[in-house]
């Protein structure tokens, strides 16, 4: 199976973007199945209705998240009606949605989990051990299985990698928007990024306005960042083949697409 993920989308520019590069990717990359990070598509924040079902219109499959789930409150009124959005399986036992779901593509499954990490970021059930049972709870279904594991420190996501190693196909990190340099399969056959970094603007700070980041850095004073809609935008990416019979990885490439790094059909 070949695997595509698209990491954090920010804003309309992210979604923008996305949609130009969409196809191309698909065509160079003869994908199978599309995974996005969706926790920042609506203005930053969070995701609506409208906006997922434009992402999967654009030929997405299957939407994570992360600690912006919550920020549009209308996602509590859809996140259950769907099986295509899901949240951090750590989050809250009373919390809507799901923390993974499955889908089949050219008659191959696989299973999709969301996770959280808990270095510099609220308490969340235990990752490892969630992960450790829901991924082999997954492979009775397939044994290709995708984890995005939403989350700060570079050692709580290198660990959990290698904690992975060997059961899931794929492990990406999200969450910073800076795309790590650092991936590879490791010994086990799982496909390994600390961070595969954010589609949106290229010239502002982690997708928000620089002048308003800059303003809060030098000044302390609140302030409401905003993601710029106009300038030079950057999409990043993870591709991975899997092999349909092992579930191991096969071959792994990053994908950052901007003006310093175009497009290579
Ligand atoms: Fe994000
Ligand atoms: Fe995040």
């Amino acid at each position: 199976m070949r695997i595509l993920f698209i990491g954090d989308i920010v804003g309309s520019m992210g979604r923008d973007t996305l949609e130009d590069y969409l196809p191309r990717l698909r065509r160079k990359y003869d994908v199978d199945v599309v995974i996005a990070n969706g926790e920042n598509a609506a203005a930053g924040r969070g995701i609506t209705k409208s906006i997922f079902q434009s992402l999967l219109h654009m030929g997405v499959d299957v939407v994570t998240m992360g600690n912006h789930t919550w920020d549009q409150k209308e996602i509590m009124d859809f996140i259950d009606d769907t099986d295509y959005l899901i949240r951090p399986a750590n989050f809250s036992e009373d919390a809507p949605g799901k923390g993974m779901t499955s889908i089949s593509k050219n008659g191959h499954t696989i299973s999709v989990i969301n996770m959280h990490g808990r270095t510099f970021l609220p308490p969340h059930d235990d990752p490892f051990k969630m992960a450790t049972e829901m991924v082999s709870e997954a492979k009775k279904l397939s044994p290709i299985v995708f984890v995005d594991f939403h989350a700060e420190a570079t050692s709580e996501k290198i660990a959990f990698g290698w904690h992975l190693d060997g059961k899931a196909s794929v492990v990406v990190g999200t969450h910073t928007h800076v795309q790590t340099a650092d991936s590879r399969i490791l010994p086990g056959g799982t496909a390994y990024i600390t961070d595969v970094g954010m589609t949106g603007p290229y010239d502002g700070v982690l997708g928000m306005k620089k002048e308003d980041v800059l303003y809060r850095f030098q000044t302390n004073m609140p302030t409401r960042f905003e993601v710029p809609k106009e300038g030079r935008s950057v999409l990043s990416g993870f591709f991975v083949e899997v092999d349909n019979t092992t579930g191991k990885a096969i071959h792994q490439e990053r994908i950052y697409i901007n003006e310093d790094y175009p497009f290579k059909g």
